[in-house]
């Protein structure tokens, strides 16, 4: 069963271009999607949270939806990248393991159930059709307490992203994520917050994460 039979609106996970992601995604784009600012915040808070290969942990980590760069500081023990473009995932210098699949075809993880202590998703989950789904898969690969990381900002690839995003504003796309979250049903304590400053006159891209862990049964 897919979220629209959920209850979902109707029309939530239609997108502009309704053809399919791999003529999008077929040129590789080096390039980031979000500015240096905001790309910092995603590195502090993986630092904060002891996803990197700054401690003696020999995590496992699996950046879904991936591209040339993770934004980990420094590289974890293992990082798997997902992503639709092989030239990009070939360019990430941190990958470990590189895995092309179009997740909005098959949201099924091609990994163990819990071999994962973190699972990433940056500036990406609005382009899924098929969140709950993926996310469920996450819940199964990650580790019972893993951590799984949702950041996005206010920018992005507006025929590739889903209406229900487009249709909302930020608060309204925090609360899709944790919506998200808790239709997967294994994930606990979930966080929500602003990770750039929050001064009226900021003027960068705003950064905001959604965490959550892994329940433990
Ligand atoms: C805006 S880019 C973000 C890339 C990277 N996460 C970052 O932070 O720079 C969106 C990425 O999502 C991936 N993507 C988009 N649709 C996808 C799909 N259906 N299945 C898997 N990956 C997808 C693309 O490969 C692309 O690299």
């Amino acid at each position: 069963m897919n979220e629209i039979d959920q209850g979902y609106p109707a029309g939530f996970f239609e997108r502009g271009d309704p053809t399919s992601d791999a003529v999008f995604y077929r040129p590789p784009r080096l390039v980031t999607h979000i500015d240096a600012a905001a790309i910092s915040a995603v590195s502090e808070l993986y630092a904060q949270l002891g996803i990197d290969g700054s401690s003696d942990a020999r995590w496992r980590v699996l950046d879904l939806m991936s591209s040339w760069v993770s934004h980990l500081r420094t590289a974890p023990h293992e990082l798997v990248v997902l992503g639709m473009n092989a030239a990009e995932l070939d360019a990430n210098p941190m990958a470990t393991e590189r895995v092309v699949q179009n997740l909005n075809v098959d949201p099924l993880l091609p990994f163990a159930d819990e071999s994962f202590d973190a699972v990433l998703c940056c500036v990406s989950i609005d382009y899924l059709v098929r969140p709950v789904e993926v996310l469920r898969e996450a819940a199964r690969v990650l580790r019972p307490g893993g951590q799984v990381v949702i950041t996005f900002s206010n920018r992005c690839f507006p025929t590739k992203a889903i209406r229900g995003w487009l249709d909302t504003d930020d608060e309204g796309r925090c609360a899709i994520v944790v919506d998200y979250l808790s239709r997967a049903g294994a994930f606990t304590d979930a966080r929500v917050g602003l990770r750039t400053p929050a001064a009226r006159g900021y003027r960068g891209d705003p950064l905001y994460a959604v965490t959550a862990r892994r329940a433990v049964s």
